[in-house]
């Protein structure tokens, strides 16, 4: 089996490259420095070298949530160009596509359950440059899967764990959104399921994935840090309080019965993901 890997200096790439590369998959991997997504020349020439590789991963993405509200032309060039250009020379090498979207898709205004089928209605910039993303990969490929996640944390990258345990480390007290729901998911966790993929090939499409369990962003705070030891007062605030410059949907929780239903990987529940992972972690400031 041959992979290449797209975007592995990313949280989500390097523990995708560390599950396959330890399981013997040949990885072909690139950074920005080697591949510019939105460039076809350099995607055609950076990929040159790769005939015959079974799927393309594709964990490269303009992320920056807020910033995208001011740059919507990078998000899109990034998240909807580069990913279209990447479904043709997919498409043209008979590569098999993976790739990764958000919840940010839905506006999550209903107390509900997304599912795979449920209406887009994108409630940011950002999420509408993934949904872009989304919509070129149906267009032009059959064999693909794209993978709606949401809320990752790993040993790689920043992201709300790291940024939390920092602050509560430098303060006594801290605030923390407690009108968001959705489910952390660890990146070691996607990345198994990856491995899963590859090895089980089930039906081309979209899916969601998540842990097993939802949260707010605030009780998800309170567990990591109590299991760390780390004392400080945490005050439940509403999104209202934050001048985020990017709306949050305050229920972006994911139905994942269509992936779980096929039994071939379940999901951690969020709470031993985040124990699991803090046993792994030692890059806390
Ligand atoms: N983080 C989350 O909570 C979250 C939630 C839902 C969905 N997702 C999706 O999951 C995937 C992985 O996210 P992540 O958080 O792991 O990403 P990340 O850590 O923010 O990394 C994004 C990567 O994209 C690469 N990149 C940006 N522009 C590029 C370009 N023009 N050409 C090539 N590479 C480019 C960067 O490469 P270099 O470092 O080499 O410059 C960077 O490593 C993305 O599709 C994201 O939209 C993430």
């Amino acid at each position: 089996m041959k992979v290449i890997l797209i975007g592995n200096r990313s949280m989500l790439g390097q523990d995708i490259f560390k599950v396959l590369s330890s399981n013997n998959i040949s990885i072909a991997d690139f950074s920005s420095d080697q591949i510019d997504i939105t460039s076809e020349e350099s995607i055609k020439q950076g990929l040159i070298n790769c005939e015959n590789y079974d799927y393309l991963i594709n964990c490269a993405a303009y992320t920056k949530v807020d910033l995208c509200e001011k740059e919507f032309d990078l998000a899109l060039d990034v998240n909807s160009k580069g990913v279209h250009l990447l479904a043709n020379w997919c498409f043209s090498h008979n590569v098999i596509l993976m790739h990764f979207s958000t919840d940010y898709v839905f506006n999550g205004k209903q107390n509900v359950f997304h599912s795979e089928d449920c209406d887009c209605d994108p409630i940011n910039k950002y999420g509408l440059s993934k949904l872009r993303g989304e919509q070129a990969i149906k267009t032009r490929l059959e064999r693909y899967y794209i993978f709606r996640v949401q809320w990752l944390y790993g040993c790689f990258g920043h992201h709300f764990v790291r940024a939390i345990v920092s602050k509560a480390k430098q303060n006594d007290s801290i605030s923390i959104v407690n009108d968001q729901w959705g489910s952390p998911t660890w990146t070691l966790d996607i990345a198994n399921m990856i491995k899963c993929v590859i090895d089980t090939s089930p039906s081309y499409g979209v899916y969601h994935f998540r842990s097993f369990g939802t949260t707010t962003w605030y009780e998800f705070g309170c567990y990591f840090l109590k299991q760390l030891g780390i004392q400080v007062n945490i005050t439940p605030v509403s999104s209202n309080d934050f001048s985020a410059l990017a709306k949050r949907p305050s229920y972006g929780c994911l139905s994942i019965e269509k992936w779980t239903s096929l039994n071939l990987y379940q999901p951690f529940h969020w709470q031993t993901a985040v124990n699991s992972y803090l046993e792994l972690e030692n890059n806390f400031e």
